[in-house]
Order: structure tokens, then C-alpha cells, then sequence
């Protein structure tokens, strides 16, 4: 039986161009072909665990708009339900504006969320039941961060596992991390939170620390090509990304880590074992352009961590 996961978190419309390089400031650079389609953190990582397996109730908000049926339209070419989606009269549907660099496959993200920015208390109240009939609530910090507390908050009112994927990053106020059972910030959140710099897996290590000292049961960061640092009451350590010679498009690997993450969590694997799951659904998504449309089906993950298991034995 597939574990259900509650999402709230952003969707946002991805405005995405390739270059030879990202702009310098006060450039222009010329783009190769313009891809426009569904995105957003919330959102993607909301796909993310759906394809991977898990039952997803997806919450976020969008504008009565044509951007808005681009989400609905991407949420059912999936089969995820729609309904504990909303809509905001007054504000439009948000967007993101990505540059991604050629060869290297890093981009840059300029993200207006729009109506995600307006998810009011009522109507995160009226996903209680959907929080509590969950193994687990995965959330960022891409909506209005009333609305990601008053879930966690939710959450925790029924024991129902928190993760907090701290993206993009924004100050977490202290009594917030006591009730989040994984934080998953990448490297770079995590040395703007903590204040201690990350270059290496000893700076990932103390950043952990950092995190735990301040109450959160589990942290995992990511640490892009170098995989995550995991530091939980059942295990410490690297646990390295799989190694891929394909990288075209990395926008959304943080996200896609997630969604398979969170569910491999949520089926009660260990929590090594959902890093690795979690690896191997971001592995796959660079390989992919996009962020939604990048993420992998269960089997192809289950093709993927059998492959590159089979190869690293030999
Ligand atoms: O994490 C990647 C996402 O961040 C993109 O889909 C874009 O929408 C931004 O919000
Ligand atoms: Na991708």
C-alpha cells in the first residue's frame, strides 16, 4: 500500500532557457530554445514522491489564470488529485525565471510566487485530516511561512512526520526546528543558517551538529554531485551521489531528492536507505530537462539503483 504524503508548498510556472554561459551583470546573452512548464519546489517535490510511489495530497494555491491550468493540467497527466489545491482572486499564479548554463548544467533562479504567497490559515486548516491520515508532511519554504508552521504545527499535533526541505532559504525561527523530525537544507542553506561553512563533509558534519543542537531530530544535506551528509539518531555519515557521466539539467535535483526521500521514509525504510533512494530519484532528474516533467517513475528508480548497484559490484 502506497504511504500518503501531504505537500504544501509552492507551484510556480518554470521559464527556462539554456546559455554558453550565465549573464554577468548588465549582460545579455543569447538563449537556445525556450521550455515553459510546470515547477515550483512544493510542487515538484509533490511529484516527485508521487512517481516514486507515495500518495500524495498536494497543497498550494494559484491564481485564476492560464498559468494555473498548466498546473492542474501537469498534477492530472500524473494522476494526482486536485483537491486540496487553491485559488487567490487577487493574486496571479507564481513564476520562476531560470537561466541553466550548458555543459555544466547549473543555473540561476529568479522565483515570484505569487498566489503561493497567500495560503491562508482556514484553508490549511482545512487540510488537517489529510495531515493526520499521513505517515508524513514534506514542506519548504516557498509559500508564506504562516501556512508552512501552521502545518508543522498540525503535524506535530498528531505525531505525523515533519520534513522541512528549507528552500530557498529564509531565517527558520528557533522554537521551528524542535518540531522537525529531517531537515533537509543544501549546503548552501545550511552554512547561511548555521553559520558554519561548508567545503567539505567535516563542514557538512559540524553544520549537522548545529542543527541537532538546536532540536531537530534528523538533518540531511545535500551536497549536490558529492550526494548528502546524513546525521540521525540511527546513522551518521556520507552517503555519496551516484556517479553519472549525463548531467544536463540539475534545476529541481534538491526537489526530486526530496519527493523520493520523503517517500522512502514514509514506507519506513531506514533513513540511509531513503538518502540512497532519495540519490537515486535525483540522479535520474539531472539527466532530464525540466524539474516536474524530469522526475522518475518508482520503476525507473527501482531500474536505476539495480543498475548502478550491479556496476558498482563489479
Ligand atoms: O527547485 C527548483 C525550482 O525552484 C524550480 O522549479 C523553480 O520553480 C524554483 O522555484
Ligand atoms: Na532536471
Amino acid at each position: 500500500k502506497k504511504p500518503k504524503i501531504t505537500v504544501l508548498g509552492s507551484f510556480v510556472v518554470d521559464l527556462m532557457s539554456r546559455t554558453p554561459h550565465l549573464p554577468a551583470r548588465g549582460e545579455t546573452v543569447f538563449g537556445g530554445p525556450f521550455k515553459l512548464g510546470p515547477g515550483g519546489k512544493g510542487s515538484n517535490q509533490g511529484v516527485a514522491a508521487h512517481k516514486a510511489g507515495a500518495d500524495v495530497t498536494m497543497v498550494t494555491k494559484l491564481g485564476r489564470d492560464d498559468f494555473a491550468q498548466i498546473a492542474l493540467n501537469s498534477f492530472k497527466s500524473v494522476g494526482m488529485r486536485t483537491d486540496y489545491i487553491f485559488f487567490d482572486n487577487e493574486h496571479e499564479t507564481g513564476a520562476a525565471l531560470i537561466m541553466v548554463e550548458n555543459g555544466t548544467g547549473e543555473n540561476e533562479i529568479v522565483v515570484s510566487i505569487g498566489a503561493c504567497n497567500y495560503i491562508t490559515d482556514d484553508e490549511v486548516e482545512s487540510v488537517r485530516e489529510e495531515i493526520r491520515n499521513s505517515k508524513l508532511l514534506l514542506t519548504q519554504l516557498e509559500t508564506n511561512l504562516s501556512a508552512v508552521y501552521k502545518a508543522i504545527d498540525i503535524a506535530n499535533e498528531y505525531g505525523v512526520m515533519v520534513v522541512l526541505n528549507t528552500a530557498p532559504v529564509q531565517p527558520v525561527p528557533e522554537q521551528i526546528y524542535k518540531k522537525v523530525d529531517v531537515l533537509t537544507p543544501n549546503e548552501t542553506e545550511a552554512s547561511i543558517l548555521s553559520g558554519i561553512e561548508i567545503k567539505d563533509i567535516e563542514g557538512a558534519k559540524k553544520a549537522a551538529e548545529y542543527f541537532v543542537e538546536k532540536g531537530v531530530k534528523s538533518v540531511v544535506i545535500t551536497l549536490g554531485s558529492n550526494g548528502v551528509y546524513v546525521k540521525s539518531p540511527e546513522f551518521e555519515g556520507h552517503v555519496p551521489a551516484f556517479a553519472l557521466d549525463n548531467v544536463i539539467d540539475t534545476t529541481g535535483a534538491g526537489d526530486a531528492f526530496n519527493g523520493g526521500f520523503a517517500t522512502a521514509l514514509a514506507e519506513g525504510k531506514s533513513i540511509k536507505e531513503a538518502a540512497i533512494f532519495g540519490n537515486a530519484v535525483a540522479g535520474i532528474s539531472v539527466t532530464r530537462i525540466g524539474t516536474a516533467p524530469a522526475m522518475p517513475w518508482r520503476e525507473e528508480v527501482e531500474e536505476f539503483l539495480k543498475k548502478h548497484f550491479y556496476e558498482g559490484d563489479k
